[in-house]
């Protein structure tokens, strides 16, 4: 495994920014990678169920994870039967991976790259798959053309972002949880920056994504807008169950590539 790729002088300027942004924070990962890594399938920060069927339909399939951090759901994909693969912008993330893949006795290719540039032949792929990995670190603009030309005809996309509505009403900064107020447009959202941190997140609106997975090939086939389940009150990244429970904080995206 070659740690610590470079990147080449020509790649968008955000890359070098999330790098070291997932490079620092990756200690702080282990620990839910590991209880993630323990667990049975779930989507999101809610837990909701297998909400997409991805995971019945593994077996014998080739699945791509793209910024897959520590690595859980490629793990959860490998015991379903698939051959799984895990690629990630930070090498520090990787090592987690690779260390559960020790300590859990699971081993599959962890691959250090960027969702915009994926190193694998066209149509390698039946299931691309990201969960805040690319998802939300990646430009959709450049990443999503990619998972296009890796998947196979019939091959699906799928992945778990931070809902748009939560997106229109997320604080700036941390430790103050989102409340019904809208703070910020919605048209022309795309590129985030946060004040107390040095990474960048894009965020498209429906009707923007929409068009760009028509325009790269793909049909849609669901979007999901994940509800939290009754529990008890807590927040999670600046949303609070109560305020989860009434709007959606995270939607996941289903689209098949056409034939
Ligand atoms: C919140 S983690 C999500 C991964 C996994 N679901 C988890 O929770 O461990 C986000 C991951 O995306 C990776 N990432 C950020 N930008 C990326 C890019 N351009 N290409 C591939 N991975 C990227 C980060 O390095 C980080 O490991």
């Amino acid at each position: 495994m070659s740690w610590k790729r470079r990147l080449r002088p020509d790649s968008p300027d955000y890359l070098a920014r999330n790098r070291a942004h997932w490079d620092d924070y990756a200690p702080r990962w282990v620990e839910m990678g590991r209880r993630a890594w323990a667990g049975k399938p779930t989507w999101g920060m809610w837990g909701a169920p297998d909400v997409t069927g991805l995971f019945e339909r593994a077996a014998d399939t080739d699945t791509l994870e793209v910024g897959c951090g520590t690595a859980y759901l490629s793990a959860w994909l490998a015991r379903a039967g698939a051959r799984a693969v895990g690629l990630d912008n930070s090498w520090r993330q990787l090592k987690t991976a690779a260390t559960l893949q020790h300590e859990f006795g699971l081993r599959f290719p962890l691959i250090h790259g960027i969702g915009e540039r994926l190193p694998f032949a066209a149509q390698a792929f039946d299931f691309v798959i990201s969960e805040y990995g690319s998802a939300i670190w990646s430009d959709p603009y450049e990443w999503i053309p990619e998972a296009g030309r890796v998947l196979r005809p019939g091959g699906e996309l799928i992945f778990l972002a931070n809902a748009v509505l939560f997106m229109l009403v997320a604080p700036e900064l941390d430790g103050h949880p989102a409340e019904a107020t809208l703070l910020r447009p919605q048209f022309g959202m795309h590129r985030f920056e946060w004040p107390d941190e040095d990474a960048v997140e894009f965020h498209l609106g429906h009707g923007d994504m929409i068009r760009l997975l028509r325009q790269e090939g793909f049909e849609m086939l669901d979007l999901i807008e994940v509800q939290a389940p009754d529990g008890p009150a807590e927040v999670k990244f600046n949303v609070s169950r109560d305020w989860a429970r009434r709007w959606p904080s995270e939607e996941v995206w289903r689209a098949r590539k056409r034939g």
